[in-house]
């Protein structure tokens, strides 16, 4: 890492976030979705943010698969890679915050520490950590893009839940388990929680 705390000296705009709230009407905040591969983090990301667009916030979906595709194409599933993958997404996450929009993010995020990095970058009141709690064996079952399997015969190295950990969160601000509950459940928890909080 390069030193730059000397040399960088921040510019203040005219227009702040306070500003943008008021012309807005709602809070932005970055509402962060962990779990499984195959849990339902992209497709609960994707309803909630329909039903905030059709009330007429500005939305922004960063997903793993989209992401890695091109502002993170450079890493690996590596420990440090995601560690880093989890550290641009949290800084790109807070300008997208300070822009006035309401950001959902759907990456695996396995590891605490790195959660924790984001919800301390954004500020704890900003951020919104939902843990999408399905079971290893389903979202294998599931295998929606036949990963699991390929993980499984060896193809794919340090693959999410079969040779690589998943930390549970220990203290996310909603658990839904889309085992057990249908879409529309885990969408209406999901609404009734952040609705408060984004209202001015
Ligand atoms: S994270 O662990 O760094 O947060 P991220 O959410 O960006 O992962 O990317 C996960 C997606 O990459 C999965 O949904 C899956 O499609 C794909 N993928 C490819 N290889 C792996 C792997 N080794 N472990 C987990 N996901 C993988």
């Amino acid at each position: 890492m390069v030193d730059n705390s000397k040399n960088i000296i921040p510019h203040s705009h005219a227009v702040k976030l306070k500003d943008r709230i008021a012309k807005n009407g709602y809070n932005p905040c970055l509402i962060w979705f962990t779990g499984l591969s195959g849990s339902g983090k992209s497709t609960l990301a994707s309803e909630l943010e329909t039903h905030f667009f059709n009330l007429g916030y500005n939305t922004y979906i960063l997903d793993g698969d989209n992401i890695r595709s091109g502002l993170n194409n450079d890493l690996d599933f590596s420990p440090e890679s995601r560690k880093e993958n989890i550290r641009r997404i949290a800084e790109v996450s807070k300008l997208f915050i300070d822009a006035g929009v309401l950001v959902l993010t759907a990456f695996i995020s396995p590891f605490e520490k790195d959660r924790q990095f984001a919800k301390e970058l954004v500020g704890e009141k900003k951020f919104f950590q939902v843990f999408v709690n399905c079971p290893l064996e389903i979202c294998e079952q599931r295998d929606v893009k036949g990963l699991y399997k390929k993980a499984r015969v060896g193809e794919i190295k340090n693959f999410t839940g079969i040779d690589s950990p998943f930390e549970p969160p220990t203290n996310p601000d909603l658990v839904v388990d889309t085992s057990r509950d249908t879409l529309e459940i885990c969408l209406n928890q999901l609404i009734s929680e952040l609705e408060p909080r984004i209202k001015v």
